[in-house]
């Protein structure tokens, strides 16, 4: 099967020119002026911006948590990423303490495999560092394809390790050539604020937050730069909310060290005013929503190029779920649905604002991410050879995000009656049209588990 997109306006992290895109088979093998060629099939893209394939790289599908699961499974979650531009997610398998690294490999599989629409990878989250598990580190990076490690220094009792694991884990991870993410909050900090709030009979949303101050999030990435730094271990800092914490990571550039920074759409377009509402459950996320100063250190940090990726977090409970927490914040499931919006929100809110260029939108929203999870070129990119996940975008098509239209298996929007300009009409995986003026063109198992390579680029 072969495809001719012909006459967009082709967006790269580097470039932006009018041209033809030729894909026999799953990937692009010519692009140029007019190209002469026959295709199966021709899409003409006079007029539309043609750019990589999203890459999301913190996404929580069919995951246990806090006494329940995320409401979006394998299928519908890949599926409303399709619906929002994102080709490729990463999903996080959990080990169970106690348990090996393997035995949640087996089970996240058994609930992954054949279930995707859209391409998929893992990291694993380590959440009990010792003597066994410190032998599984190389199998994942070496066989398994999994070169990125997840960590948590919050949620105490559950998932978070100490920094005698983390420093551990670091430099197994460095020797093998992978990747440490990394939850950075101070979790002994927030389970003393959390028990004082509740103990004055503090209960409500507005509570998650105010047990999870900035400091909390400053104080535990300065931290884990400084472990970072001395182990010598790649780092990457997930859902990176504020100011302090991004002044943690920047101070680490004074000793010419790097640490990848990933924040999340609703960080840079949503605020904690939010939390004072009756259903602010509705944004209970880890870490919270912050200050309109935090928005702002944001933005200047992706023009600055600290931040290299705008990711989801994309874990949706629906409104149920959430209710578990209605006389206790604690209790609320932790999370956040975005994994369909965050192509078109980061354009509307960024490109057409003037805040981000187009070239820096492709960067943070598909390229960087693909670059430092060892995916790219095959992902990440507009070129010869690569895979031919391509979306095709009208830059001025208006429209209302909903409950009611999205895609997710989520029974509310974090976004609901949000007027956003520019929307993915086309979408294109692997050389494949998958979704179509708002149709869906697979079935769960078109999607695939991408192995991924050893070394992060250096961007
Ligand atoms: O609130 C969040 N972020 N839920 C998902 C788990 C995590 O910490 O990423
Ligand atoms: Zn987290
Ligand atoms: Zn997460």
């Amino acid at each position: 099967m072969s495809i001719l997109i012909k006459k967009g306006n082709i967006i790269t992290a580097t470039d932006n020119y009018v041209a033809d895109i030729f894909i026999e088979g799953e990937t692009i093998s010519a692009i140029g002026k007019n190209l002469n060629v026959t295709a199966d099939e021709v899409i003409d893209a006079t007029g539309k911006l043609v750019m990589p394939g999203g890459v999301d790289p913190h996404v929580h599908l069919d995951m246990p948590f806090m006494g329940t699961y995320s409401s979006d499974n394998y299928e519908t979650g890949t599926r409303a990423a399709l619906f929002g531009g994102t080709t490729t997610v990463i999903d996080f398998v959990l080990q169970k303490q106690g348990n090996s690294l393997q035995a949640a490999l087996q089970e996240w599989k058994e609930r992954s495999t054949n279930n995707c629409v859209g391409d998929y990878s893992f990291h694993m989250a380590v959440t009990d560092f010792n003597d066994e598990t410190k032998k599984e580190i190389r199998h994942f990076i070496e066989q398994e394809g999994i070169t990125s490690f997840k960590t948590f220094m919050a949620y105490k009792g559950a998932l978070m390790i100490d920094d005698r694991q983390m420093i551990g884990l670091m430099e197994e991870v460095k020797k093998h050539g992978g990747l440490i993410n990394v939850h950075a909050t101070n979790g002994d900090m927030i389970d003393y604020l959390i028990a004082k709030h509740k103990s004055e009979g503090k209960l409500s949303p507005l509570y998650h937050y105010l047990s999870q101050p900035e400091v909390t999030e400053a104080e535990a990435s300065e931290r884990f730069v400084e472990m970072a730094g001395y182990t010598g271990c790649p780092g990457y800092i997930v859902h990176l909310t504020c100011e302090g914490a991004l002044n943690a990571v920047r101070n680490g550039t004074y000793r010419n060290q790097k640490v990848f920074v990933e924040t999340c759409i609703q960080y840079l377009i949503l605020d904690a005013s939010l939390y004072e509402r009756e259903d602010g459950a509705k944004w209970v996320m880890s870490p919270p929503l912050r200050e309109k100063k935090d928005q702002a250190t944001l933005w200047a940090g992706i023009n600055q190029g600290l931040v290299q990726v705008v990711a989801t977090d994309h874990c949706p409970f629906m409104w149920q779920q959430k209710l578990m927490g209605k006389d206790d914040f604690s209790k609320i499931p932790n999370g956040h649905p975005a994994i369909e919006n965050r192509i078109e929100l980061l354009f509307s809110e960024g490109v057409n604002k003037g805040k981000i260029t187009l070239n820096k939108f492709v960067e943070v929203a598909s390229t960087n991410a693909a670059k430092i999870f060892g995916m790219f070129p095959k992902k990440g990119t507009i070129a010869v050879d690569s895979d031919a996940d391509i979306i095709l975008f009208d830059a001025n098509e208006k429209h209302t995000l909903s409950a009611s239209t999205h895609h997710m298996n989520v029974d509310y929007s974090g976004y609901e009656g949000w007027e956003v300009t520019g929307k993915v009409k086309t979408v294109l995986l692997r050389g494949k049209v998958v979704i179509n003026n708002d149709e869906c063109k697979v079935e769960k198992g078109y999607g695939r588990f991408i192995k991924r390579n050893k070394v992060a680029q250096i961007i």
